[in-house]
């Protein structure tokens, strides 16, 4: 009878335990070209991403998440980039669509690479924060990930914390918790407006221009529709994403975000209040982490 009853809970526990995606993924299982596939490519676990006067590339992840970590290691285009856009990010579609962006902002030969960094709620952005590197991002590959749970946000950048958007939704400012999000990759030409405001143009000499993906892990909640919502929050052991170390940033966490935001961050928007007229976002008067 016990022994039945031992059954009868494991099974139960199984029927409870949602779907969890460990993506062992590499780029080939779980991404597909959508752009300028002629030239871009997918190889296990690498990604190449192209940019030339035909074209620019990207990529996305055959299903979408809610909640999780997602992480990459990128290598971004080494000498002159002025005018190109690296991205990863995810986003959801639609008018209503969330987004969680990493842009990265190319620069003459021997300038800094600007991180814009953004996040979408119900359809409205404006919430941008860009950063200079403490490295070379087209030296080597570094690792950008986006943390994702019900209660915050956070990017990271070689496991250091650059900005943090929590949860505020019980005062009245969305979050993104209703609907899941694909990861996306992008390479594209912005010279209209990338490089210091659109003056410096695109030097398409040097085209093709090329970025280097390496290593997308998502571990990460499957969307399923909205039976997900409650079973990618809840607190079972599987989420580990919901667990307490996942719900603000540590003592020695919060120094090094502070640190990056102090000898790094070049833009906030919290503090363009010409730009919102005066009316700086509500999340702005709130503790960011
Ligand atoms: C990528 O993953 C697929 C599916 O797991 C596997 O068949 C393939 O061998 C992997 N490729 C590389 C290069 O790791
Ligand atoms: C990338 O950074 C994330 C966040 O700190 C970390 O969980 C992950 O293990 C790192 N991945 C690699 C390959 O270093
Ligand atoms: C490029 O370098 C210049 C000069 O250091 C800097 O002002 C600018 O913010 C950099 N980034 C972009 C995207 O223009």
């Amino acid at each position: 009878m016990a022994k039945f009853e031992n059954m009868l809970v494991a099974l139960l526990i199984c029927a409870l335990i949602p779907n969890i995606t460990h993506v062992d993924a590499n780029f080939s299982k779980s991404m597909y070209l959508t752009w300028g596939a002629q030239h871009a490519s997918i190889l296990g676990e690498d990604l190449h991403l192209v940019l030339d006067r035909t074209s620019g590339s990207a990529a996305q992840s055959k299903r979408s998440f809610l909640f999780g970590s997602t992480e990459m290691l990128i290598k971004l285009i080494p000498g002159n980039s002025a005018g190109t856009v690296t991205a990863f990010y995810l986003s959801s579609t639609g008018s209503q669509h969330d987004e969680i962006d990493f842009e990265f902002l190319g620069n003459t030969t021997g300038q800094p690479y600007i991180v814009n960094t953004n996040i979408y709620t119900r359809g409205k952005g404006s919430r941008e924060q860009r950063f200079f590197l403490w490295f070379d991002p087209t030296a080597d590959f570094h690792n950008y990930t986006i943390h994702w749970n019900p209660t915050e946000i956070v990017w990271f950048v070689d496991s250091l914390p650059i900005r943090v958007f929590r949860n505020y939704e019980n005062e009245g400012i969305a979050y993104p918790n209703k609907q899941g999000m694909r990861v996306h990759t992008s390479l594209w030409n912005a010279d209209n407006w990338a490089t210091r405001g659109g003056h410096v143009k695109t030097n398409w000499k040097g085209a093709p221009f090329k970025a280097s993906f390496y290593h997308f892990r998502a571990r990460a909640c499957k969307w399923n529709g909205a039976v997900s919502i409650n079973q990618c929050a809840s607190n079972i052991p599987a989420n580990w994403w919901n667990s307490p170390v996942h719900k603000q940033l540590n003592h020695a966490q919060m120094r090094l975000l502070n640190w990056v935001r102090k000898n790094f961050m070049i833009y906030d928007y919290c503090t363009d209040a010409k730009r919102f007229n005066g009316h700086i976002p509500p999340e702005c008067f709130k503790t960011q982490f």
